[in-house]
């Protein structure tokens, strides 16, 4: 799967295609420019960006280039992914704090451009079904990138849930619990969350999911291997029709 210096490889047996690079500085470089090509083909495009450690480096490439370039996003709509129930937006490891940190603040994006979760609304199905309504009126999703949880859920899509679901309450997978706490300061109690979902990944009409480091070998692997079923969410990538699994050589397995 692995050539250096060859970004584009195709996996064996689907039309999917792999980007492996040989560190995380290059596939977060590789990333912020394909957002950058989305944006220069769709100044109105509907863009929506998990949070996450993986992301992380792209975001920050992405906003010195908008930055540098002079890029003009006013048109640009974000949605969220996901957001644990529960957790004020003030809280740093929030969904809601991480993408205004990493992104609207320092791109002064534009209130009524940001769409996201309210994780303490009282009325969380209202929130899901705002959500859905929302995305229908901006006319799909341009751009979802997406990271993998190490049980392969995408957002909070979770194994074994619905694959014909849109924005949903998800009852949090309990390596989602374990793992999730790694983003807050103070000891959390995560049970559910609010998420996007299968139905919107298929629909978007381009994913970009990304992965890096050893410990998401594991996964990877999976996900480019296991019988494509929602029991791994991450493996439905290989059904989209213009998806790209952008990661590292230590996620890749190559020695
Ligand atoms: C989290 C989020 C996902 C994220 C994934 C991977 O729990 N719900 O949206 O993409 O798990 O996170 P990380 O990039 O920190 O490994």
């Amino acid at each position: 799967m692995y050539l250096n210096n060859q970004p584009y490889l195709h996996t064996k047996n689907d039309r999917m295609n792999c980007s492996v690079h040989s560190d995380y500085h290059q596939m977060s470089e590789f990333a912020a420019n394909e957002i950058l090509s989305v944006l220069a083909a769709n100044p109105k495009a509907t863009l929506c960006l998990a949070t996450g450690d993986t992301p992380l480096l792209t975001y920050q490439l992405l906003v010195e280039k908008i930055i540098r370039q002079k890029i003009k996003i006013s048109q640009i709509h974000f949605v969220g992914l996901d957001e644990w129930v529960g957790v004020p937006h003030t809280n740093p490891g929030s969904c809601h704090y991480f993408l205004h940190k990493n992104i609207f603040t320092p791109l002064n994006v534009n209130l009524k451009n940001i769409h996201l979760f309210d994780a303490l609304s009282a009325n969380l199905a209202d929130e899901c079904k705002k959500m859905n309504e929302l995305i229908d009126r901006l006319q799909g999703i341009d751009l979802m990138l997406v990271g993998i949880g190490r049980n392969g859920h995408i957002g909070f899509n979770e194994p074994g849930d619905a694959e014909n679901n849109f924005a949903h309450i998800s009852q949090l997978d309990p390596l989602t619990i374990e793992v999730g706490q790694k983003y807050f300061t103070e000891t959390i109690h995560l049970q559910k969350g609010l998420t996007l979902g299968l139905a919107h990944f298929y629909a978007a009409r381009k994913v970009m999911m990304m992965a890096n480091g050893i410990k998401k070998k594991e996964i990877v692997k999976k996900t480019l291997e296991y019988p494509i079923s929602t029991q791994v969410p991450a493996t439905l990538i290989r059904k989209h029709q213009n998806a790209i699994l952008i990661i590292d050589k230590d996620a890749s397995g190559q020695e």
